[in-house]
């Protein structure tokens, strides 16, 4: 699905020469590769505070509790997402309200936002599922009438622009009160093992972010709060500063492939192409069809024989985890999450994508449907 051999072999000298580096100066623990990429990020973002932590998971938990997020609190997500976005909120005590999502944009749908707003609600978390934004207009809209605090969940989306009516723009994450990203080696910006960040524009809420992500500790062994141990190695971000450099080409790179895909598979009345939003770019963290009359696990099978992978984000909605089993909600709640996880097939997406196997790729998917 990625290829991150080829994509190594283009910044090897950089990455290679900067991993030594760590290993002779031994700076493995916040090392100045770590303030670097922080510095780089913030600028590359337009944001005021990155904190660096150890992956996206981590990210979610640290925002929520910064936020001072209370068990009891409902927190508004969609059903149609990576299992850590619901698992964080859980974790904490917090209440799940997960809610149905777009059809077209595979984002949450604002108008079940609305409907599940209660006077426990304390926050949304809007997922920019597969590299687009989701309706972050409506979603700050909705926000500010309700005083919820938004938690953008960017892990899928890190570089996409959100244009709003009035033409001003912004990166994904930077919206909401804060964003919450992954580094997992297969994300658009992955290091080689784990990583993540989270941003905001508020300075109260930096301190409070960086504070827990060390322990909750202020100054040196004086601790204020109850924290967690997360930070990002020295060497993950030496592997992330030399791939930051590259990151809008590699978000070209992969709406490249993604044009090409929708030109070879256009007007096919047993695929749907992904829809791309008016008001985000998209990064193309996946290529996802949804299939219409199409035995799935038997074309996968078949593509997998031609050396074609294909995988399903996501096969089993949340609302039917047995992790998040509630009276709250269940099958038959979310339509279209449901219809999703039946009919959704991701295709080989990367930066590495030649044409040739491009052309290979669709030519066995056309012939086998
Ligand atoms: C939407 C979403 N949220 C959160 C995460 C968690 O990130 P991590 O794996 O770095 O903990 C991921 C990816 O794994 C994700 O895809």
């Amino acid at each position: 699905m990625v290829d991150l051999k080829g994509q190594y072999e283009k910044i090897k000298a950089e990455v290679d020469a900067g991993i030594q580096e760590v290993i002779n100066t031994t700076a493995f623990i916040n090392g100045p590769a770590v303030k670097e990429f922080q510095a780089s990020l913030e600028t590359y973002l337009g944001v005021k505070h990155v904190i660096p932590c150890a992956n996206g998971t981590d990210a979610l938990q640290i925002a929520m509790m910064a936020l001072g997020l209370k068990p009891g609190d409902e927190v508004i997500t969609a059903s149609f997402t990576y299992v850590a976005t619901a698992e964080v909120i859980g974790l904490l005590g917090l209440t799940p309200v997960l809610v149905d999502v777009d059809p077209d944009t595979f984002d949450i749908d604002v108008d079940a936002i609305v409907r599940n707003i209660t006077p426990k609600t304390k926050a949304i978390v809007p997922v920019h599922l597969f590299g687009q934004c989701a309706n972050m207009e409506r979603i700050m809209e909705i926000a500010r009438q309700h005083n919820l605090y938004v938690i953008e969940d960017v892990a899928q989306a890190i570089g996409a622009d959100y244009t709003f009516s009035n033409g001003t723009k912004a990166k994904a994450g930077t919206i909401g009160t804060v964003g919450c990203t992954s580094f997992f080696p297969s994300k658009n910006l992955g290091c080689y093992g784990d990583g993540g960040a989270i941003y905001t524009n508020d300075e109260e809420l930096a301190k409070k972010l960086k504070m827990i992500s060390h322990h909750g500790q202020s100054v040196l062994y004086k601790h204020d709060v109850l924290g967690v141990n997360s930070r990002l190695d020295t060497m993950q971000a030496v592997v992330l500063n030399a791939k930051l450099k590259h990151l809008d080409e590699y978000a070209a790179a992969r709406r490249a492939a993604a044009d090409f895909y929708d030109k070879a598979l256009a007007n096919q009345p047993k695929l749907k192409t992904p829809v791309r939003s008016k008001n985000s770019t998209h990064v193309f963290h996946q290529y996802t069809l949804q299939l219409n009359g199409i035995d799935r696990a038997k074309l996968r099978e078949q593509l997998a024989e031609r050396g074609i992978p294909a995988m399903i984000y996501y096969p089993i909605p949340l609302h039917e985890q047995n992790a998040f089993k509630s009276d709250r909600f269940k099958k038959g709640d979310f339509p279209v999450t449901e219809k999703l996880c039946n009919c959704v097939l991701s295709l080989p997406m990367h930066t590495e994508l030649d044409t040739d196997t491009l052309e290979y790729i669709t030519k066995n998917l056309l012939e086998l449907i």
